[in-house]
């Protein structure tokens, strides 16, 4: 494979407008990726490592494969610091499947799993994990520690504000399960909750692992789709403590087992080979990067300037978030109820801001419809987007206030 340079655009600044035809993709997932990840995948869809044979078309039982898993797994663990007591396993069925693997694999008979829940993605797996208690013979409880819903997801709790099951008159809980980054509210946790002793933590790290380093000792599973920061739809990562895949439940059909998935190295059928390909060219493009610590300053630049340029413009512009919770990965706001019934958000507003920002080729902004009033904007800034797509989103953010306000 042709080895993965610097992105030169990833820290262009704005003047340097795209050329290629292609425009600023702000969209949550499945997102932008890096040029020179997408050139790769050309590349390799018509012959994967002089091979004669395209990465769509390539054996998961072969030789080749055997190479790229292995070289997947080694890439991963160096960025994250996964250390070697920790599996990584790819399955199906996105985030949202594990919102039923996590507890028919962790759960042990009659345990308990305590939730803080944050947002829309955390209400899911909220639901789904009490359906998945509710229709098995586990006679498991689902317990909800803490949630944001009173403040439509505006903020994160407090440690003093999370009750978990223990002091609730019931057994501590088997984990704990957090959302790391709530995509469609735009807040993301800066610190992680004091849990009760004995227990794990589980992160839904779907829309922000790999943009920063983190200690993954913290965690006893973190896991997501891969369609943000680590490649394309079609697989999930999970990260797994050894211990805790060692006594996850085995009476559940096969293809929910972690441990099979361990033993099989994520291949017990045919897994989704272009995903996790995609997985590994992000893995080696973040390594030309400078790795995490690289990322992260980036990160941290390009969610600096669209924030300054709204907080610029607080007469013209609600960001929804608490400050000190705002995601450095997808950042949501909408226009003041300009033009718009009272109460209605500027709705009109955003509807122009969207279409003209359109125009100046910064797509895919409008806001999830769970925010209510519409959905306002959000905009993803996940590793691959460039510094001058943030670049030119703030100017824009400034300009359009300007100009309507
Ligand atoms: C935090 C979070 N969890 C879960 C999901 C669901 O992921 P999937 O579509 O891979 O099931 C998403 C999707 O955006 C997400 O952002």
């Amino acid at each position: 494979m042709t080895a993965i340079s610097p992105h030169a655009s990833v820290s262009a600044p704005a003047s340097e407008a795209r050329t290629s035809g292609r425009v600023f993709n702000f969209g949550a997932g499945p997102s932008t990726l890096p040029d020179d990840v997408l050139k790769q995948i050309q590349q390799d869809v018509w012959n994967y490592r002089g091979s004669g044979i395209g990465i769509l078309e390539l054996s998961h039982r072969g030789k080749e494969y055997d190479k790229l898993i292995a070289e997947i797994d080694d890439d991963l663990r160096a960025i994250g610091n996964i250390p070697r007591n920790y599996k990584i396993l790819f399955m199906t069925g996105g985030a949202t499947s594990q919102n039923y693997i996590v507890p028919a694999n962790l759960l042990p008979p009659g345990g308990t799993a305590d939730h803080i829940v944050t947002g829309y993605w955390a209400e899911n797996t909220l639901a789904d994990a009490r359906q998945y208690a509710s229709c098995s013979n586990t006679k498991a409880t689902i317990h909800v520690a803490a949630t944001s819903a009173d403040k439509n997801h505006s903020y994160i709790p407090a440690d003093a504000d999370i009750k978990y099951s223990a002091s609730q008159g019931r057994g501590g809980p088997t984990y704990v399960h957090i959302t790391s980054n709530n995509t469609i509210y735009g807040t993301q946790w800066h610190r992680l909750p004091k849990i009760p002793e004995g227990a794990f933590l589980v992160s839904d790290a779907c829309s922000d692992f790999f943009w920063k380093p983190i200690d993954v000792t913290k965690f006893g599973v973190i896991y997501g789709g891969a369609q943000k920061n680590m490649g394309t739809t079609g697989c999930s990562f999970i990260v797994i403590r050894d211990d805790i895949l060692e006594r996850a439940n085995k009476d559940i059909p096969r293809m929910l087992q972690y441990g099979v998935f361990s033993r099989e190295e994520s291949r017990p059928n045919t897994p989704p080979t272009f995903a996790i390909y995609t997985v590994g060219l992000m893995a080696k493009w973040i390594k030309a990067q400078g790795g995490l610590a690289a990322l992260e300053k980036l990160n941290r630049e390009k969610a600096g300037l669209v924030y300054a340029a709204l907080d610029a413009n607080t007469g013209f512009y609600t960001p929804h978030v608490r400050k000190e919770d705002r995601s450095f990965m997808n950042i949501t706001f909408a226009c003041k109820g300009v033009g718009a019934k009272e109460g209605g958000g500027g709705m009109e507003m955003d509807a122009r801001f969207l279409a003209d920002a359109g125009k100046a080729g910064l797509a895919v902004l409008k806001g999830h419809r769970a925010m209510g009033h519409g959905g306002g904007m959000r905009a993803s800034l996940y590793n691959a987007m460039p510094l001058a797509g943030a670049q030119a989103l703030a100017e824009f953010i400034g300009d359009f206030a300007k100009k309507n306000g």
